[in-house]
């Protein structure tokens, strides 16, 4: 690689990795953002992170460069692999100085850990999420009547297919499973959803093109890794679904979710309202699929009726860098509204509802 290549290379990865800064700061994790600022120096100076990084075969934006490798640091404390690293991650405040003076040689000494972790893309799942689905899947319950269908996409590890075994707040209102080990208290601002609809749920499906197995240690090591070290309220809540997922979830099908609705949605079925859910997903589908899947919806809610309704219950940023929206198209009727817009975790909701 020529020398103007291989600068090129070095300002592109520095440019995911202060994208990927700015949106740590924003999104409340101030100790990644450190983190991320000690290893883009580290990179820039040429040190052991640029050896790692800089060669990298892709988009370091699109392939979350940056957050793979926070995320193989953090694998390393939470199994306490580099005491040192333990040592200045929350809940201790290191400054920034004693992070530069101990993150390149954790890198180091770690480096095939590394070069192992950053291969694979990351996976989350993120169960603060399930915070402003409930809302809606409260919603159809109501308007339908009926016992629900579920079917999720882009569903990772299924966390958010127990949404029912969890507790919600909503101001000074709760719904769901009161001694549940899962909390979910978003900062909720409007009415709360329609909390005493009937929910029945009858079918709980899900598939991802790489589901995360909650029965395999390193998964599970990969998913907790992935939290921000600072946000430590979500890794325990975490914790905790993965437990609920394990005793109570479906088996997520491995498969492209065009492939899977369109089997899904073949026949309607009866006395049920089918719900097709997905969250912060759709964006990593190629055009065609949004394209096939949007067309099985078309065609399943064109044979809906008010004894077998077909729902699409969807939480996505319309725009790359907008706040995602909660949005529900419910057939037979084909009626579509925004019922919320939120924080992408989950952390605060403004709902609208009907
Ligand atoms: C950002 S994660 C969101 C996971 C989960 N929905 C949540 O809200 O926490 C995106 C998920 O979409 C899955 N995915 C990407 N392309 C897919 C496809 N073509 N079919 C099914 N799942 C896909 C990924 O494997 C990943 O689990």
């Amino acid at each position: 690689m020529s020398q103007s290549d291989s600068d090129r290379n070095r300002q592109a990865v520095l440019n995911a990795f202060a994208k990927q800064t700015g949106w740590c700061e924003g999104l409340g994790s101030p100790f990644t953002a450190r983190l991320l600022t000690v290893l883009a120096d580290d990179i820039a100076a040429g040190g052991i992170t640029a050896e790692l990084v800089c060669a990298w075969p892709g988009d370091p934006i699109a392939d979350a460069l940056a957050l793979r490798m926070a995320g193989a640091l953090h694998a390393l404390v939470l199994t306490e692999t580099a005491p040192a690293l333990v040592a200045c991650y929350p809940p201790h405040a290191a400054t920034i100085e004693q992070l530069r003076s101990i993150v390149p040689a954790v890198v180091e000494e770690h480096r095939s850990h590394i070069q192992t972790f950053l291969s694979s893309p990351p996976q989350t799942n993120e169960v603060g999420r399930s915070g402003v689905l409930v809302g809606g899947f409260l919603q159809i319950a109501e308007e339908t009547g009926l016992p629900l269908r579920l079917l999720e996409i882009g569903a990772s590890a299924g966390l958010n297919a127990v949404w029912d075994r969890y507790l919600y707040q909503f101001g000074a209102a709760d719904w769901g499973d009161r001694q549940s080990p899962v909390r979910i208290a978003p900062h909720w601002e409007g009415l709360p959803p329609p909390l005493h609809a009937p929910v029945q749920v009858i079918e709980r499906s899900a598939c991802d093109m790489t589901p995360v197995e909650l029965e395999d240690p390193a998964q599970r090591l990969r998913l907790r890794a992935y939290v921000w070290a600072d946000q430590r309220e979500r890794l325990s809540r975490l914790e905790s679904a993965i437990g609920l997922a394990r005793a109570y979830g479906p088996r997520v099908d491995r498969g492209d979710a065009a492939d899977w609705v369109r089997v899904k949605l073949k026949e309607p079925v009866k006395a049920s309202a089918t719900v097709l859910y997905h969250s912060i997903m759709w964006q990593y589908l190629p055009a065609q699929s949004q394209a096939d899947i949007s067309a099985a919806l078309q065609r399943a809610g064109d044979r809906a009726t008010d004894a077998a309704p077909l729902a699409w219950l969807r939480f996505e940023p319309l725009h790359p860098d907008s706040r995602p929206e909660l949005r529900l198209t419910l057939w037979p009727r084909a009626w579509e509204v925004c019922l919320a817009v939120a924080h992408p975790h989950g952390n605060s909701v403004t709902w609208s509802g009907l």
